[in-house]
């Protein structure tokens, strides 16, 4: 099918938002080691997540997709990434227990670190320097040595995300994320809150629900994924140098494989049809996704399915909405009917997160959980009018106690923003945040069914 299609066929398209390095010999040089170095997810994984998004696209299951904007390389640690991947778990047990519905769940984890910007230079005060473009790029800080592209960079990316697949890999399969612990999952610093005792009864019915079956004689020596779950990783495949190079023949199949995670997905920016991106994801096995703004057109829409899911594969391809609360109503639901009408298997999920972003009076970028939550609210009646399966959410957020959007029943204003507003990107959720929009959101799911 990909005859036309090769590892670097992207390289002779125009390609967006790549870094331009001053040293290429560094460059290659770096590429060449990534291209030796392990692949860090195995092609069947990728297949199994395929078969998943499959069920989704059929209405059986659901997908929950979400963690940073940006992972960094100075906010890496343990209790960090454990934080996330629970409060994921907390987010599926109650949307699970809510919708009666398998989670597919998918961290925004372990690779999410090259990033699209609207502006390449960034002005302060007059003085001018290269937008910082991610970790795997440049540095955060304003300098002028910090600001300068450095092909190293994507080696300490590469390893970092080793380091939390390992983590992330020991906490689904080493107890940590059986369905026992379900009370421990609860993070400390929400203790007492109204949606932490929301999510202990929540916790007291499974438990209820596992002892029952324990007497019936299912238990985690019968039943594996009592004890056990399944994670999935993905991140935007953007950086395209650093993606080709994790590419490998599966030797199952002798199909190419994007092997730095489960799944990849293009940006807004970056998803025109005869451009590097398009050209690069479309020959890859995995799961992909393709971010779906405002401007989309009907017409886009099917060529770009055509072209990225030319078998029509279940699975295959999921289409993240993130239209903004005041353009779905207008946008999406033609969208969905003309996709509908041409029969193609594609994922709907709904990322409340991008089309909801504005500058706050202090000067911070924000978002409102009231606005995030309308969003997600308008993508569930859409599909309901429309006859069609809303599949998942795509959202930014993380296990701590951040404050980087307003509202929520904790009610963060604008002026508690600088408080602790750690993001290296665009703001997140916090855990409390995360964990009500789940409860509203297992409303939303069955209403659905
Ligand atoms: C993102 O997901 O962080 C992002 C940049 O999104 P979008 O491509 O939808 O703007
Ligand atoms: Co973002």
């Amino acid at each position: 099918m990909n005859s036309d299609w090769s590892i670097d066929s992207w390289r002779e398209f125009t390609v967006k938002h790549q870094p331009t390095y001053s040293d290429i010999g560094a460059l290659k040089s770096v590429e060449e080691k990534l291209k030796s170095l392990p692949p860090l997810v195995f092609a069947g994984e990728a297949r199994t997540l395929k078969e998943k998004l499959a069920n989704v696209s059929e209405g059986k299951a659901f997908l929950l997709q979400g963690g940073d904007c940006a992972e960094s390389f100075a906010e890496f640690n343990a209790d960090n990434l454990r934080d996330t991947f629970r409060l994921i778990l907390q987010m599926a047990a109650v949307l699970t227990y809510g919708a009666s519905l398998p989670i597919i769940k998918v961290g925004r984890l372990a690779g999410q670190f090259a990033k699209p910007r609207s502006e390449p230079i960034e002005n302060r005060e007059g003085s001018k320097l290269p937008s910082y473009l991610g970790d795997i790029i440049n540095g955060i800080e304003f300098t002028k040595e910090q600001r300068e592209p450095d092909p190293e960079r994507m080696i300490k990316a590469y390893s970092q995300a080793a380091s939390s697949l390992n983590l992330l890999r020991a906490f689904a399969s080493g107890g940590y994320a059986d369905l026992h612990e379900v009370h421990r999952w609860n993070l400390e610093f929400l203790e007492g809150s109204t949606q932490a005792n929301k999510y202990r009864m929540i916790a007291d019915r499974i438990g209820e629900c596992l002892d029952f079956m324990k007497a019936c004689g299912i238990n985690k020596n019968t039943a594996g994924l009592i004890s056990k779950v399944d994670f999935f990783t993905s991140h935007e495949a953007l950086l395209l140098g650093y993606e080709q190079s994790l590419t490998r023949i599966d030797s199952l199949t002798g199909k190419y494989y994007d092997c730095s995670s489960h799944m990849l997905w293009i940006g807004e920016r970056t998803r025109s049809l005869n451009e590097a991106h398009v050209e690069f994801i479309r020959g890859i096995g995995n799961p992909i996704g393709v971010k779906i703004g405002p401007t989309t057109s009907s017409e886009d829409i099917i060529k770009l399915i055509n072209k990225l899911n030319p078998e029509n594969e279940a699975g295959k391809l999921t289409l993240i909405s993130r239209m903004g609360k005041d353009k779905i109503g207008d946008v999406l639901p033609s969208l969905v009917r003309k996709v509908d009408s041409e029969g193609m298997k594609v994922v709907w999920s709904c990322d409340p997160m991008h089309g909801n972003t504005f500058k706050a009076q202090t000067g911070y970028k924000t978002r409102a959980f009231d606005n995030i939550m309308n969003e997600v609210v308008q993508f569930f009646q859409i599909h309901r009018s429309e006859g069609t399966y809303a599949g998942g959410i795509h959202l930014e957020m993380t296990g701590q106690d951040v404050t980087e959007c307003v509202g929520g029943d904790q009610e963060i204003k604008e002026e508690n923003l600088g408080d602790r507003y750690n993001t290296h990107c665009d703001p997140r959720l916090n855990a409390n945040q995360g964990l009500e929009l789940a409860f509203k959101l297992s409303e939303e799911l069955s209403k659905h069914r």
